[in-house]
Parts: structure tokens; C-alpha cells; sequence
């Protein structure tokens, strides 16, 4: 099970790298766009922030197959190592799929709806599939049933690819999918800071701290009693 961020505000990132367990950040052209910075110098900004190792996932905006694999190879010269392209699936976007492959491209297959999607972006090649939560549940469609199919269908049919669920608006989404069997889900700013807010949490350490301090004095830990 992994964790992303779905951001590219860097202060959040920084900051949610130094704190949680995630292994990367995954973008958009609207969360790119979010930020009003060059686009080149923001990438390279993030990846400076995650060091080499965690993903940086980073979606292609060009519809035919060919100038999606050109853009996919210019933008890993500055996205770093471990870069992931993202790639909507459309036949076109398969095509580029299937052609980046052969040139060690790691992929993630992004604005799936369907399993059907999910399954043949799984069998050109695509690392990650990216099924859009949030976005199927508004369309009376339960997005999390739409996850665990996935699951089910990569599983019966001993595919690698992972499925990363994204868009979300609320925690309980976020745990659903978790239960449905998502390998991976990207999570944004907002949902992800609620992820483990809980109020009886607070409640209960206000209480350790003051039963603590009525004996052992303010500011007094283990350390210095
Ligand atoms: C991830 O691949 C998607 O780009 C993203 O999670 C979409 O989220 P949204 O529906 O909140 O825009």
C-alpha cells in the first residue's frame, strides 16, 4: 500500500515528506496549473524536494501518439529517475503507452472510469492505473466498487500494473478504496491533512498532559522527572 501526494504546492509537499510515509507526488495539468509558476522550474523544485528516490508523476498534455511519447521523454530529462508519466487512456494515449514502453518509460495511465480502461492500460504496459474516485461517485457511479474491480481484475489475470486511486474529496473515500484493495491511492492537500484527524485523539493527549502536569509539574516529560 502506498501513499501520494496529489500536489504541487511545495510547502505541503516539504512538509508531508518530513511527517507521513509517502512515496511520491502525483500532478495534473490543473493542479500544475494551480500553482502559477513556469512549469520546468516548478518540476525541478519538486523533485529537489523528494531527493531521487520517491515517484514524481507528471501527465502528458499532447493527444497524438507520437508527440505524447516526444513529451513524456522531454519532460523525464528534468523530472529525474524515478519519473512516471502520466498518460490518459485513449487510443492514442495506448498507442503511446505501448511505444514508450520500449524505451524504458515508467507509466501511469490517468482519467480512468472504466475497469475495461484499466485493463487494456494494464495490458500495454502502464505501471500504475489511475481511476478517478471522487469523479465516478458524482456521476452515481460507486467509485470504490469501480477500485475493487480493478484490483480483482489485475489479480485474476497476474498483471503488475497498480492500481492508484485518485480524486478524492472526503476521508472516507480514501478508506474505502483502501479496503476495496487499491495498491495506491494520491491524495490532496486537504483530504490528506484530515487522513488521521481524529478529535477524541486531541482530547484524550490534552488529558495525558494535564493528569501528568497536575503532578509532575508544566513541561515536565519522562525526560526530565
Ligand atoms: C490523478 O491522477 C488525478 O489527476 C486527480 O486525482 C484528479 O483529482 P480531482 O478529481 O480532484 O481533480
Amino acid at each position: 500500500m502506498q501513499y501520494f501526494l496529489d500536489s504541487a504546492d511545495t510547502e505541503f509537499i516539504a512538509k508531508a515528506l518530513e511527517y507521513y510515509p509517502v512515496e511520491g507526488v502525483t500532478t495534473n495539468p490543473t493542479i500544475i496549473a494551480k500553482e502559477r509558476k513556469e512549469f520546468r522550474p516548478l518540476i525541478k523544485e519538486i523533485r529537489s524536494i523528494l531527493g531521487g528516490d520517491p515517484a514524481l508523476h507528471v501527465q502528458c498534455l499532447a493527444s497524438v501518439a507520437e508527440d505524447i511519447v516526444r513529451e513524456a521523454l522531454a519532460i523525464r530529462e528534468f523530472a529525474g529517475d524515478n519519473f512516471y508519466a502520466k498518460i490518459p487512456v485513449t487510443p492514442d494515449g495506448l498507442k503511446a503507452i505501448k511505444l514508450l514502453k520500449s524505451q524504458d518509460m515508467k507509466i501511469t495511465a490517468t482519467a480512468i472510469f472504466t475497469p475495461q480502461q484499466a485493463l487494456m492500460a494494464a495490458l500495454a504496459g502502464a505501471d500504475y492505473c489511475a481511476p478517478y474516485v471522487d469523479r465516478l461517485d458524482n456521476l452515481s457511479v460507486d467509485g470504490a466498487k469501480v477500485v475493487a474491480d480493478m484490483v480483482q481484475l489485475f489479480h485474476i489475470h497476474k498483471l503488475s500494473a497498480r492500481v492508484l486511486a485518485a480524486s478524492f474529496k472526503n476521508v472516507e473515500q480514501v478508506h474505502r478504496v483502501c479496503l476495496a484493495g487499491a495498491h495506491s491511492v494520491t491524495v490532496g492537500k486537504d483530504v490528506f491533512k484530515k487522513l488521521i484527524y481524529h478529535p477524541m485523539t486531541d482530547q484524550s493527549i490534552a488529558r495525558f498532559v494535564s493528569d501528568w502536569e497536575e503532578v509532575y509539574g508544566k513541561g515536565q516529560t519522562a525526560l526530565t522527572v
